[in-house]
């Protein structure tokens, strides 16, 4: 039997996937690596730190399956997005990678925004966040000329997985899409903007799809991880992508809803020409030629953990959750905002921050909690409605993964908020999975990323709205968005 390996490169661990050519899965490893924070809002990593944890999945997997060692046909790569990586000449790295996560660049985002605004979300679909790759390059190039004047390329971090195994510098479309520098629907560098704010075209990897070939392991690499045949390395995709195909979004009107500590809503899009004025992200898929739109909200799971941290540290989620259900939609009047490290979709405010309102004599913990898990999904929902309003869509089908696919009366409540059927995985694996995928295609067991999902991905349940809850969530839902605009002043600082 033949195999591919999926390496996810997250922002905790890397984890590494291992598939047979009936789509099962063999065995799974993962290997941790630290955050470097030297200051506040600051987030780095080491490249060679993931290099090491790639090294040891590898190993690990090769030692528990021998037959790996012969049988891998090819490995492909889902990665944290945005996050950058800046090699000199020689390929050596220049400086810790700027993760995605770190905030140090809000004035970089306002420069770019103030000098391209509108023009810059024709070409890239995006607005400028602080977690995107250009302003991460513009901020070194400010304050760290003696490392900028070094920098030959910059790359991303499952790109740098890539480099290490080949030998070769490039990156996949889905990836490009969230440095700010692509332009998206015509799937080239972005002369204009690189001249904009004087950043060398050369720094810019060669592009090619997700499901490309980019070499294949080096003979002293593969020794070293006791890999025998020759391993053809696919170029893969961003985390998000790969988690999409994972979890089947290859299809017109599907969608995933992924819960962890984030939120993510996310839509397949067959084609690269919408535009949503930079309110929703809007990238390339790892499916060539197809694209997706992704709205999120920055604490999800987050907001759940920091309730029950903070309120109920005793109970098990569990314990927490059970008999929520009894309490009628809507938490008998108790509304919760999750904002609690500020948002992203719809309204991009890091300072807003989340909020209980309608406290009431008779409210329990529980009433607390459902509210919750509602102000968690509503604020999905935005995003959901964001893409429906634009562009007419009807989701037939949302795919529920994470924390909130753990829980049935949760995944029943995102039915009916959602107001569409909702469905769970058989087997979850996160971008992984996805990854695994794009290395089966790269491998030639299928011929497009579509055939693979309908042949790898199965659902399991399935859960559909209730007609009265569901309408009832609807006028919930326009009463929960009224919050917004009516505290935000709230959380401006008084200094301001
Ligand atoms: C997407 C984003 C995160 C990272 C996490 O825009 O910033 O989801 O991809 O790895």
């Amino acid at each position: 039997m033949s195999y591919v390996l999926g390496l996810d490169l997250g922002t905790g661990s890397l984890k590494g996937l291992l598939m047979d050519q009936k789509g099962s899965i063999v065995t799974t490893k993962s290997s941790e690596y630290d955050l470097i924070s030297t200051q506040p809002g600051y987030s780095e990593q080491q490249p060679a730190d993931w290099v090491e944890a790639a090294k040891r999945v590898i190993q690990e997997i090769v030692a528990e399956i021998p037959e790996a060692s012969e049988k891998i046909e090819a490995i492909s790569f889902s990665g944290q997005m945005h996050s950058l990586v800046l090699l000199d000449q020689e390929g050596s790295v220049l400086r810790n990678a700027i993760l995605w996560n770190d905030v140090r660049t809000t004035l970089q985002c306002e420069v770019i925004m103030d000098q391209m605004g509108d023009r810059l979300i024709e070409i890239t679909k995006n607005k400028a966040l602080e977690g995107f790759t250009l302003p991460k390059l513009l901020w070194v190039k400010e304050h760290e000329p003696e490392i900028w004047n070094k920098v030959a390329r910059f790359l991303l971090p499952k790109d740098y997985l890539g480099f290490w195994l080949t030998g070769h510098q490039q990156m996949e479309y889905s990836d490009a899409a969230g440095t700010l520098l692509l332009d998206v629907t015509n799937k080239l560098w972005s002369q204009e903007i690189l001249e904009t704010f004087d950043i060398p075209a050369g720094s810019c990897p060669p592009l090619v799809n997700s499901i490309d070939c980019i070499g294949t392991v080096k003979k002293e690499i593969a020794e070293e991880l006791g890999l025998k045949n020759e391993v053809r390395v696919i170029a893969g995709g961003a985390d998000n992508a790969c988690a999409a195909i994972g979890a089947g979004i290859v299809h017109e009107n599907t969608a995933m809803c992924s819960i962890g500590t984030s939120g993510v809503f996310l839509a397949y899009e067959p084609v690269g020409t919408k535009n949503y004025d930079g309110h929703l992200h809007y990238f390339n898929h790892a499916e060539p030629e197809k694209y997706y739109s992704m709205g999120v909200t920055l604490a999800a799971g987050h907001s759940l953990n920091w309730f029950k941290k903070t309120f109920a540290k005793d109970l098990s989620y569990e314990e927490l959750l059970s008999g929520i259900e009894k309490i009628a939609a809507g938490s008998d009047g108790l509304f919760f905002t999750p904002y609690i490290v500020g948002e992203r979709t719809p309204y991009t405010d890091s300072q807003v921050r989340g909020s209980f309102i309608g406290m009431d004599v008779h409210h329990t913990l529980k009433h607390f909690a459902k509210a919750v898990l509602e102000g968690i999904t509503f604020s999905l929902k935005d995003s959901q409605l964001l893409m429906e309003q634009y562009t007419g869509k009807q989701f037939n089908q949302i795919v529920s993964v994470g924390g909130g696919a753990k829980n049935k009366d949760w995944l029943q409540m995102q039915a009916d908020i959602f107001d569409a059927k909702v469905v769970t995985l058989e087997t979850e694996q996160g971008p992984a999975k996805g990854a695994t995928m794009l290395a089966a295609v790269g491998a030639g067991w299928y011929e497009t990323v579509t055939d693979c999902a309908n042949e790898w991905v199965d659902f399991k349940e399935e859960y559909s709205p209730n007609v009265e809850t569901a309408e009832h969530y609807g006028l919930l839902h326009k009463k929960y968005q009224e919050i917004y605009p009516a505290t935000k002043a709230l959380f401006v600082p008084i200094s301001e």
